[in-house]
């Protein structure tokens, strides 16, 4: 196969930052993603609905003229949410999910949410109203080794705060591990995963490769090779619990390249041609309109995009190594191997 035609594709889980940031990510993400799931990690986070309302005002500001990209906006579960305001946002369509990021889990998540059964109120009134929880699916405690926190955050977290509230709609986002696609398998309706395009690429081999490397540096971190081809069975399996949220994650590269470096991968450039690599390589490129523009929508009980989108096998892409932003330059993610697939 050497073009493909697939609807218009969705992110299903971003982080478009604000100000010079947004106005530089924005266009990489817009070119092939007909919508995303827009994280609400700012600094401040996006708490309310009024703020959420206002931050994908300025994501439309941002666009450049005639994309056609829709913002699905999500609140920063805290503390201190409001269950009436949240589902207020949800039924006037502001608001497509709220986001749980354990406190201290990752970037800018010291507001999020230390007390599980303090939030509880807000997650009933989410399974009563059917708005999805996103959950980054970590656990904080130190005693914990990094490469074990999704494992153990599945038993100590997500099975007790699920049982608690039941019927309620949960995405563990940026799946890493093979227990967490077990988990999402045997978890019944209500329970998909996201899977991005670097954990389909990378094992953790490539954060130390001749030396430390900071631009394969996420959270979840990578994980040992096994889980990556986990990754990659789970995703060209046409399973419909699975599906693509790329988690682009742009730091401007003074914070990336730093004694204590922040976390993320910006991938939104080449997060499509990585997948139908990845796709093309495990045989599976009939499946790859699945698992990018089919999957998601379903699961959010929204129709696919009614345009499309195609594809060309043509030589390894050549893209620039930075990207330049009026924050400073953005180094893209390297997946280490040459990507052949061009969007038309
Ligand atoms: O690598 C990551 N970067 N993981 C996250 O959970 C947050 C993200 C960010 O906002 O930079
Ligand atoms: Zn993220």
């Amino acid at each position: 196969m050497d073009s493909l035609t697939i609807r218009r594709p969705d992110d299903w889980h971003l982080h478009l930052r604000d100000g010079a940031m947004l106005t530089a990510v924005l266009p990489e993400s817009a070119r092939h993603f007909a919508r995303a799931l827009v994280m609400p990690n700012l600094v401040p986070p996006v708490v309310t609905g009024a703020e959420a309302a206002a931050y994908a005002a300025r994501i439309r500001a941002a666009l450049p003229p005639g994309a056609a990209f829709t913002p699905l906006m999500t609140l920063y579960l805290t503390g201190a949410t409001d269950p009436a305001d949240v589902a207020a946002a949800h039924a006037a369509g502001i608001v497509t999910a709220v986001k749980l990021y354990p406190a201290g889990a990752t970037t800018n998540s010291a507001s999020g949410v230390r007390d599980f059964d303090a939030v509880r109120p807000v997650l009933e009134a989410m399974a009563q109203a059917g708005v999805p929880l996103c959950v980054h699916g970590e656990v904080t405690d130190p005693a914990v080794d990094i490469f074990d926190r999704e494992a153990v955050f599945l038993a100590r977290v997500l099975e007790p705060l699920r049982r608690a509230v039941p019927g309620l709609r949960v995405v563990l986002e940026h799946v890493t591990t093979v227990e967490g696609l077990a988990y999402v398998r045997d978890g019944g309706p209500g329970i998909a995963a996201t899977i991005t395009a670097h954990h389909l690429a990378i094992n953790r081999n490539a954060i130390f490769a001749g030396g430390i490397r900071p631009h394969a540096y996420c959270l979840p971190v990578a994980k040992r090779e096994h889980h990556r081809a986990a990754l990659v069975a789970a995703a060209t399996s046409g399973d419909p619990r699975f599906f693509l949220g790329t988690d682009s994650a742009p730091h401007v590269d003074a914070a990336k390249e730093a004694a204590c470096g922040c976390a993320g991968c910006f991938t939104a450039p080449l997060a499509l041609p990585l997948v139908a690599e990845v796709f093309d390589r495990a045989g599976a490129l009939d499946r790859l309109e699945g698992f990018v523009s089919r999957h998601g929508a379903a699961f959010y009980g929204l129709p696919p995009n009614p345009g499309t989108l195609s594809l060309r096998r043509g030589d390894p892409l050549r893209l620039p190594g930075r990207l330049a932003t009026g924050a400073g330059p953005v180094t893209l993610f390297d997946p280490g191997f040459p990507l052949h697939w061009h969007v038309v």
